[in-house]
């Protein structure tokens, strides 16, 4: 009797880009794994050493289903853990679809960071805060990229561990390392929104957005 064969698992553009950025020859973590449809993926490109982890069951025993299905059971290891506090190590980490703040959070909360840990981070609020973290507990950007799926601007960090702590300027906290001008304006045009929206109560803080939003709108 022949073995039935795995079926071919698909990625939104935006895991996609994520996942393109992953290092398959390396002990790979899908922080918030939810689906996990990452790993499952990664390990039908090659990859055998994945941890998929979540901090809730209910999410893990979705995983569990998926891996089940794409015949991944050889290949990734399942982890009830809040974020990385029951990792043992990972060189490359994942952590997609999350706001900025608990990224960071989870980033900073980690041991076991050295010269050969990448980080792919897609976060859904907060970049800004995001990118003063990472320089702040030593990482930094080696490239950023933005994907658009179904009319929302999503942003994808590579981070690499330097060890060295850099403060970052406004500027490249909320622009990094991206060039793409219909998310930057998109940008411009909602910190416009926050500085009209607390011109009386806060004018500090409206004319140093104004001022943040002219830079961007040079870029
Ligand atoms: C919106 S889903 C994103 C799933 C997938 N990473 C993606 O990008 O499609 C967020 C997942 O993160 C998990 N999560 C939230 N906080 C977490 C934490 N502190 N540690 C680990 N997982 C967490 C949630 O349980 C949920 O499954």
């Amino acid at each position: 009797m022949t073995k039935c064969e795995a079926p071919a698992v698909r990625l939104t553009p935006r895991l996609a880009a994520a996942a393109a950025l992953v290092r398959k020859d390396r002990i790979i973590c899908d922080v918030g794994t939810d689906h996990a449809l990452l790993p499952c993926y990664l390990f039908s490109k090659g990859a055998r050493r994945l941890i998929a982890s979540d901090v809730r069951k209910g999410p893990l025993d979705a995983a569990r289903e998926n891996i089940k299905k794409y015949h991944a059971e050889s290949g990734i290891e399942l982890v009830l853990s809040d974020g990385l506090k029951n990792i043992a190590y990972a060189e490359d980490i994942v952590i997609a679809g999350m706001g900025g703040e608990l990224i960071s959070r989870i980033l900073s909360e980690c041991i076991f960071f050295n010269a050969d840990t990448r980080l792919i981070l897609q976060p859904m609020s907060r970049a800004e805060v995001l990118r003063r973290t990472l320089y702040k507990i030593g990482f930094e950007l080696l490239s950023e990229q933005t994907v658009c799926e179904d009319g929302r601007y999503y942003v994808i960090m590579y981070a690499a561990y330097t060890g060295k702590i850099k403060e970052i300027d406004e500027l490249f906290a909320y622009t990094g390392k991206l060039e793409d001008k219909e998310y930057l304006k998109r940008l411009a045009d909602t910190l416009e929104r926050a500085a009209d929206g607390c011109a009386n109560s806060e004018p500090e803080r409206s004319a140093r957005l104004k001022a943040l939003l002219e830079q961007i709108r040079k870029v």
